[in-house]
């Protein structure tokens, strides 16, 4: 895959962050824990000169696709660089912060949307116990000014075509998963992508949303309680597919237990009504899977 990325220099010079850029952006930025800031300005000063190669490219790669779809395929990130994509993303912070501009997104909203480094780079703490950025490349969508955080829920230009669908994706940071907050993340969408992105959507009529989710099992609802707000939200979708056959373990172990796939079963936590739900299936051979859907409108009174 490495292979597949622009040469260093190809579209413009890396604007490598140094320490004090890394920690400015991490805590200011990012809302990242100093903890983490630290091990980041640790990390930059360990790079060796492959690395730092392999940083360039991944910077290009985001320069030569600025407004694109998606995020980008990126080399996994291996030992002992673990932080190794995060410096090409914090260098690429000031041309996502000009193409917000070009497009009268305020800042605010780009403030937001990195919030979910910090986010990620705890959760990497929980999963590996050190810091790390295990899937640095799903930042792409946000440094190229695809993805935007509108309250709750995370949207993203995904499809193909010209007038490509909305991903809708779901942080765990920031509070429970109510109808309302879907509702009024859902409404400020439909307005947010055709002013900002008014030559790929004439109106919201344009706009189809939709997830790829653990939280769209509608197996789900056998299992957690009526107060319990996710299967209200999977009931909002239309399932397109059977699902993934591989089954749902990556995720749920990842999302409902913050564990590392390699973790046996008994070793997870049971600590909320999530967790025992999800572990009281898998001891029942429920074939949990992560599920597709388009958003019903409709559904949602919109
Ligand atoms: C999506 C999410 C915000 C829903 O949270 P929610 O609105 O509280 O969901 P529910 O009302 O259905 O929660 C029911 C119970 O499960 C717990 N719970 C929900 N999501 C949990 C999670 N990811 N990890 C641990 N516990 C969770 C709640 O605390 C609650 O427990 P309690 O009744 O013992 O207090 C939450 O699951 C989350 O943060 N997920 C991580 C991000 C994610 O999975 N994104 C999608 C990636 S494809």
């Amino acid at each position: 895959m490495t292979q597949d990325l622009p040469l260093s220099g190809a579209v413009k010079p890396y604007p490598e962050p140094d320490a004090a850029d890394v920690r400015e952006l991490l805590l200011d930025w990012c809302g990242a824990e100093p903890e983490d800031a630290d091990d980041a300005v640790k990390g930059l000063a360990a790079l060796d000169p492959l690395s730092r190669e392999l940083a360039d490219r991944l910077y290009q790669s985001i320069a030569a696709d600025m407004g694109g779809r998606k995020w980008l395929a990126w080399p996994k990130a291996t030992e002992p660089h673990p932080l190794l994509g995060l410096y090409p993303l914090l260098a690429s912070v000031p041309d996502m912060l000009a193409f917000h501009q070009g497009r009268g997104v305020e800042e605010d909203l780009s403030r937001r949307v990195l919030a979910d480094v910090g986010e990620k780079l705890r959760l990497n703490r929980r999963l590996y116990g050190r810091a790390g950025l295990d899937v640095a490349n799903w930042f792409t969508g946000h440094v190229r000014g695809v993805l935007y955080q509108l309250g709750r829920l995370q949207f993203c230009v995904e499809g193909a075509g010209p007038k490509p669908f909305v991903g809708m994706h779901i942080r765990g940071e920031g509070g429970p998963l109510t109808l309302d907050a879907v509702r009024d993340s859902v409404e400020w969408a439909l307005e947010f992508f055709p002013a900002v992105f008014p030559d790929r959507y004439s109106g919201p009529e344009d706009l189809v949303f939709k997830c790829d989710s653990w939280l769209l099992d509608p197996q789900l609802r056998d299992w957690l309680p009526e107060r319990s707000n996710i299967p209200g939200f999977g009931a909002l979708f239309d399932l397109e597919g059977p699902g993934d056959p591989k089954g749902a373990r990556n995720s749920l172990w990842r999302f409902v237990f913050a564990r590392t796939d390699d973790t046996p079963v008994e070793k997870l936590p049971r600590d909320n009504t999530l967790q025992r739900a999800v572990l009281a299936g898998i001891e029942s051979d429920v074939p949990w899977r992560n599920r597709s859907g388009r958003l019903n409108l409709a559904r949602l009174g919109l």
